[in-house]
């Protein structure tokens, strides 16, 4: 029987450079998707998941997102005062119920692995996922509940994966595939991983996204991990470091990926939310309006 997943850890102290300037003084998870900011769907995301802990890795400067998921009583009761009850609604539901977030510190930004082996000792000896805020999925049932369900049935290490241009592998983590279901759902055995290979030199074009669950093991290769690409310790290479001690595997999620730490993947991720969004009726207009103004009604002779 495999231990179910309670924990989740979500490495949030990058440096976010691509953003720059906007994350400056603004960690990038707190970017928002139309009207929340990334770290919403990815806590959302767990909690559908049946994670019931949530442990944010963050750096200085991120105390936007503890307050994010603090009370904010002053604007409550403003709120409260106009009788603005939906709004309060949409803030009562940031931090639901029942649910348990704790911070820790990373002290230098010294990589994703690195940020992982922070939350150690909140995990404690217990298998757990990792939720990436910066890659968003729009998906029928949210990305990591799939690999929950999957992973109830093989145990060990899941890794999301998609299939990506092989001119974007440089950014990536990458899969050296063996057998593989090839279908959405689906599994793929996971021979090897190379952090962001060469396109040239990448094994396949199957890249890891950020979701994973994890066996608690990955602590003590992380312990002991030097550093790999760009001088960080990567979590790419723990994992690789796991292959042939426990069953690690690529999971096939359905669903669509935005790489929101990229700003096209990010404004791309906002034009599709918002297309998704009953209660903002008209964005398709204005997009159309956008890519083709010959045809709005003022230049066509037509009432608007
Ligand atoms: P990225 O590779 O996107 O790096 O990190 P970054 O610093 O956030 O952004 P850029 O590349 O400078 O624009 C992937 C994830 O790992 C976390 C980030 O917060 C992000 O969620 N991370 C990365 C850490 O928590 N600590 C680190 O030292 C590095």
């Amino acid at each position: 029987m495999t231990r179910p997943i309670r924990k989740a850890v979500f490495p949030v102290a990058g440096l976010g450079t691509r953003f720059l300037p906007a994350t400056k003084a603004v960690p990038k998870e707190m970017l928002p998707v139309v009207d929340r900011p990334l770290i919403d769907y990815a806590v959302a995301e767990a909690e559908a998941a049946g994670v019931a802990h949530m442990i944010f890795v963050t750096a200085r400067d991120k105390t936007a997102l503890e307050d994010h998921f603090d009370r904010n009583v002053g604007l409550e009761e403003a709120l409260e005062a106009k009788g603005k009850s939906a709004e309060l609604e949409r803030l009562a539901a940031i931090a639901p119920e029942g649910v348990r977030l704790s911070t820790v510190r990373q002290p230098a930004p010294l990589g994703l692995g690195h940020a992982v082996r922070c939350a150690r000792h909140l995990v404690g000896d217990e298998p757990f996922a990792v939720i990436l805020p910066d890659d968003l999925v729009m998906a029928q049932t949210p990305c990591l509940a799939q690999m929950a369900v999957r992973y109830a049935g093989t145990g060990g290490n899941l890794l999301a994966v998609q299939d990506v241009p092989r001119a974007h592998t440089g950014r990536y983590g990458i899969l050296d595939a063996g057998a593989d279901e090839a279908r959405p759902g689906g599994l793929v055995e996971v021979r090897g991983l190379v952090e962001k290979p060469a396109p040239e030199a990448a094994p396949s074009t199957l890249s890891i996204i950020g979701r994973y669950i994890l066996q608690p093991e990955i602590f003590q290769v992380l312990e002991s991990g030097e550093p790999g690409a760009g001088g960080e310790i990567q979590l790419t290479d723990a994992i690789a470091a796991l292959i042939g001690r426990q069953p690690v595997n690529g999971f096939r999620f359905e669903g669509r990926r935005f790489d929101c730490g990229d700003r096209r993947g990010w404004l791309t991720a906002n034009v599709a939310f918002a297309l998704d969004r009953p209660d903002l009726p008209g964005v398709r207009e204005s997009l159309r309006d956008l890519l083709d103004p010959a045809a709005r009604p003022e230049n066509t002779g037509g009432a608007e």
